[in-house]
């Protein structure tokens, strides 16, 4: 098993960060990610499904567009004496997706870990939180009603196929989740079918909707948390404000008010721009679903005789 690395996703970082990034829709044919088998397949989840240790909120079943609550598909078990709720009951899951519900499978880089290593990859090239959920949808159906998502998403077809529509994204980007009418949006900016082993990058507050074809299809989407500049700022102003200058605010009156904006204006105009960037790098490896360490070997290598 692997993942694609950073430049299988978005191709020449420097073409994708200046005509892409932030700006409009990227579709990427022709398998620039490999073999898609090797990412995650319908194998790879019945498995996973087995294991018993995946439950709600990383499985869910939606049906036409609504969560099916998970009662209908999970039960108690009992684990050392503990009693372990929402365990999966593959069988019950398995029917609803005959019966055309989509499966979708939330953080798997928190389970799989090459899926880990991806999203590592990705927090620190992008400073922020990256996530990885598969949908799985059966032939000829829309999982989902036209909408766009809060993040950057990369869609990775790895089986079966299927259509999506993708509009411009909408002017006031506010990172936030939008559903449409399909009447409403007119015509879309790209209309186009994925392959197994193609890409689609869709920036957030895109509207976009997808349609599975004659097979079952699985698409992986990477997700990237946008950074907006208020994100940043906050980070630089918390930073600066940490020593007892900013402690607490007794009812001093304005001038003193005044006093504590003119100390943050000046420490603001002296921030190191080149290094308050790359500490957003630091901040993306320590994103929760990223982080990494070697904290077990470690210590058997010091234990180790020389
Ligand atoms: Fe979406």
């Amino acid at each position: 098993m692997r993942a694609p690395d950073f430049e299988e996703l978005v191709g020449d970082p420097e073409v994708y960060f200046a005509e892409y990034a932030n700006k409009r829709p990227m579709l990427r044919s022709g398998s620039p990610i490999g073999d898609p088998q090797e990412i995650l397949s319908l194998a790879h989840l019945d498995k996973l499904i087995h294991s018993e240790a995946i439950r709600p909120p990383y499985i869910r079943v939606f049906s036409g567009g609504v969560a099916v609550p998970p009662a209908r598909y999970t039960r108690t078990i009992k684990i050392q004496g503990i009693d372990v709720p929402d365990v999966v009951i593959p069988d019950r899951v398995y029917a609803l997706f005959r019966d055309g519900a989509t499966v979708t499978w939330h953080s798997l880089n928190q389970h799989v870990p090459h899926l880990r290593e991806l999203a590592r990859e990705l927090s620190i090239r992008f400073g922020t939180r990256s996530d990885i959920t598969a949908f799985l949808t059966p032939p000829r159906k829309q999982g989902f009603e036209p909408h766009h998502d809060p993040v950057d998403v990369f869609a990775l077809q790895l089986e079966g196929t299927k259509r999506w529509r993708v509009w411009k994204p909408i002017r006031e980007r506010r990172g936030d989740i939008g559903h449409y009418r399909l009447e409403d949006l007119g015509e879309p900016d790209l209309d186009v079918t994925l392959r197994p082993g193609d890409v689609l990058h869709i920036p957030f507050n895109t509207p976009h909707m997808a349609v599975s074809e004659d097979q079952i299809s699985l698409h992986l989407s990477v997700m990237v948390q946008p950074l907006m500049w208020r994100d940043l700022m906050l980070r630089t102003v918390e930073r600066l404000t940490q020593d007892d200058g900013f402690d607490p605010v007794h009812a001093e009156g304005e001038s003193h008010v005044a006093g504590r904006l003119e100390r943050l204006a000046s420490r603001l105009l002296e921030v190191d721009v080149s290094a308050e960037l790359a500490g957003r790098a630091a901040q993306g490896a320590r994103a929760d679903g990223s982080r990494d360490g070697r904290g077990f070997r470690s210590q058997n290598t010091e234990h180790l005789p020389t």
